[in-house]
């Protein structure tokens, strides 16, 4: 196989973005260049993603994104072997911009064109970035989507368990609202439960023990909120000690559904040492970091966390997707139609919460 230099789009929910990646011959990738801007400061003001100032800032942006990316890759485009695009899941209005304009390219300069489940860009990261072998297993945990997938080639995937209500990063952000912190939460949560007591609200332990590898966090996030409803006053322990005992029963349901994730991998595939992939923002938490290096050392797995810009949605994920697609001979028809609902596994029945509508990726 020749060498390839793709160029990827990202415009999914609220990240314009746009890479250039090269695969070499022997499979092994290089970032030329990653560019990502986040509208953070365009829907803060909001507490979450407002799809329709998504789109209108992604059209305003991507061009210039384009063009800086291939100005720090140092090529013009006719050194492009193809143009990768996230297709979806995602908002459509965000969607349709990533797709337009790299189809525009690959017609003007004649080259493939490559329509990316976000999520495999996800899948695939680890790939990128040094070796990394099929078959292995994959946590996704973002603010849309919260699943463990058996990755066992390009486009092979098989979905060991999803979340059946809210997403991770989702109960995140929802406990920090009811906690009167700003958005994102993930992060606040985070730095709030450092000062608190984890033992002080005995929170429930979703789906303990259930011989499955789902998750559940709605419940969790109802038991917060009737805590916080019982204190009219929340003085900044208060807010600590639930943000701590909050997190305390992620990160023991997390151990709890990961020892099934790690058995359900090990029936079906017999690995001295096989390899266990986080992505998604959510695995910035350093609380569920330590959790995932303990149960992974209790198990035999090899612990692989991309580090957090590449964990995170970005375009050189899309362009390696659309890297590794090529390189097996798949590319996509200009008339590929945008997908807002686009589950990574087309065999497991659909969950409420998995791959829905409008959810981040
Ligand atoms: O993957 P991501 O950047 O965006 C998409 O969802 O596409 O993930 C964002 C989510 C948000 O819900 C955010 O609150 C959460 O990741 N997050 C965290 C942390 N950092 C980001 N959650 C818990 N702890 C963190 N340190
Ligand atoms: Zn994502």
């Amino acid at each position: 196989m020749r060498e390839l230099i793709i160029l990827g789009l990202e415009t999914s929910c609220d990240e314009t973005a746009a890479a250039v990646v090269r695969r070499n011959a022997n499979g092994a990738g290089q970032i030329l260049s990653n560019i990502v801007h986040s509208q953070l400061a365009d829907h803060a003001p909001y507490g979450g993603v407002v799809p329709e100032i998504a789109a209108r800032a992604h059209v305003q942006r991507l061009d210039g994104l384009i063009a800086k990316a291939m100005v720090e890759a140092g090529i013009g485009f006719d050194r492009l072997d193809g143009v990768a695009a996230t297709a979806g899941p995602g908002l459509l209005g965000g969607l349709l911009v990533a797709m337009m304009e790299g189809k525009a390219i690959a017609l003007a300069r004649d080259i493939p064109f490559i329509a990316v489940n976000h999520l495999e860009g996800h899948a695939l990261t680890p790939r990128l970035l040094g070796a990394c072998e099929f078959p292995y297993l994959l946590l996704l945990i973002s603010g849309g989507h919260t699943q463990f997938q058996l990755v066992e080639g390009v486009g092979k995937y098989t979905r060991l368990g999803t979340t059946i209500d809210d997403a991770l990063g989702e109960a995140f952000d929802k406990v920090a609202k009811l906690l009167g912190l700003p958005y994102p939460g993930g992060p606040q949560v985070e730095a709030a439960a450092l000062k608190g007591n984890a033992k002080r609200f005995a929170f429930p332990r979703p789906l303990k023990g259930r011989d499955d590898c789902n998750f559940s966090f709605s419940g969790l996030k109802t038991a917060v909120r009737e805590v916080v409803k019982g204190m009219p006053i929340l003085s900044s322990q208060d807010v600590a000690d639930v943000a701590a005992s909050f997190e305390a029963a992620i990160a023991d349901t997390m151990a709890d559904r990961l020892a099934h994730a790690f058995a359900a991998f090990r029936a079906r595939h017999n690995l001295t040492r096989p390899i266990f992939v986080v992505a998604g923002g959510v695995a910035a938490n350093k609380k569920l970091r330590g959790v995932f290096e303990v149960e992974c050392a209790k198990a035999g797995f090899t612990l692989s966390v991309p580090p957090f810009h590449l964990c995170t949605d970005n375009a050189a994920m899309v362009a390696w997707a659309g890297a590794e697609r090529l390189a097996l001979g798949l590319s996509d028809e200009l008339d590929f139609a945008a997908r807002p609902r686009w589950p990574l596994d087309s065999i497991s029945e659909p969950v409420y919460g998995h791959g829905r509508l409008g959810a981040k990726a």
